[in-house]
């Protein structure tokens, strides 16, 4: 007997000590003084979120976008394969602090074509929760299991550390889970993105050509 896995959902992980480094921190720190607002105001025990919804733009993290965008072109590069030049850029982006006893919640990113998030500083045990109804394999229906494999499960995650930075299609929920066993804070940037360029096909009626205006 065989099993064919006919599709899957690429999630891009790598650790990369290089993203941010402690004068970064030192600027994180900064701009989570500046303000920060619950990532859901009616969730309890949520975790908080920069006010400023630009970070990447800081002059101070300069060097931390651009890691990430090298990291962005290579999920273009490895997965999406264009034709056609498209030049990937960040939208918002933001600081997540989420506290022992804090939770997460699921959501996903809507006006945004892939998603990312780093950790400057994980903790233990931790991970990243995907919910994919839509490839679930009856979406409509559950079943509870008595073993759980990659094709029964609903719930799929992925172990992440410090320096971690993980990259995935936008649309897809995630959520980090309530883990009282934890002792110190989360810390990520989180950000969204779009493209600029010329999509799809003349002949085909699809193509799309997109341009950006200036970011804030
Ligand atoms: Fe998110």
């Amino acid at each position: 007997m065989s099993i064919v896995s006919l599709f899957s959902l690429p999630i891009y992980q790598e650790n990369d000590a290089s993203i941010t480094s402690e004068k970064d921190g030192k600027t994180l720190s900064r701009i989570c003084s500046e303000g920060m607002r619950p990532s859901d105001a009616s969730v309890q025990n949520c975790s908080t979120i920069s006010i400023n919804s630009y970070v990447l733009e800081d002059d101070n993290l300069r060097s931390t976008k651009d890691k990430i965008l090298n990291h962005l072109n290579k999920y273009v590069e490895t997965i999406i394969c264009p034709k056609t030049n498209i030049n990937l850029y960040i939208t918002q982006s933001w600081i997540l602090s989420t506290k022992p006893g804090q939770n997460h919640h699921e959501h996903y990113h809507p006006n945004s074509l892939l998603s990312g998030v780093c950790y400057p500083k994980a903790v233990e045990n931790d991970k990243i929760h995907f919910d994919i109804v839509q490839q679930r394999l009856f979406p409509l229906f559950f079943f509870d299991a008595s073993e759980w494999n990659i094709w029964n499960s609903t719930i799929q995650w992925i172990h992440v550390k410090t320096n971690d930075i993980i990259i995935f299609p936008s649309w897809i929920k995630h959520y980090g889970e309530l883990n009282p066993d934890q002792t110190t804070n989360r810390i990520a940037i989180a950000f969204n993105t779009f493209i600029e360029g010329n999509i799809g096909k003349e002949d085909e009626l699809n193509q799309l050509k997109i341009k950006s205006i200036k970011q804030k």
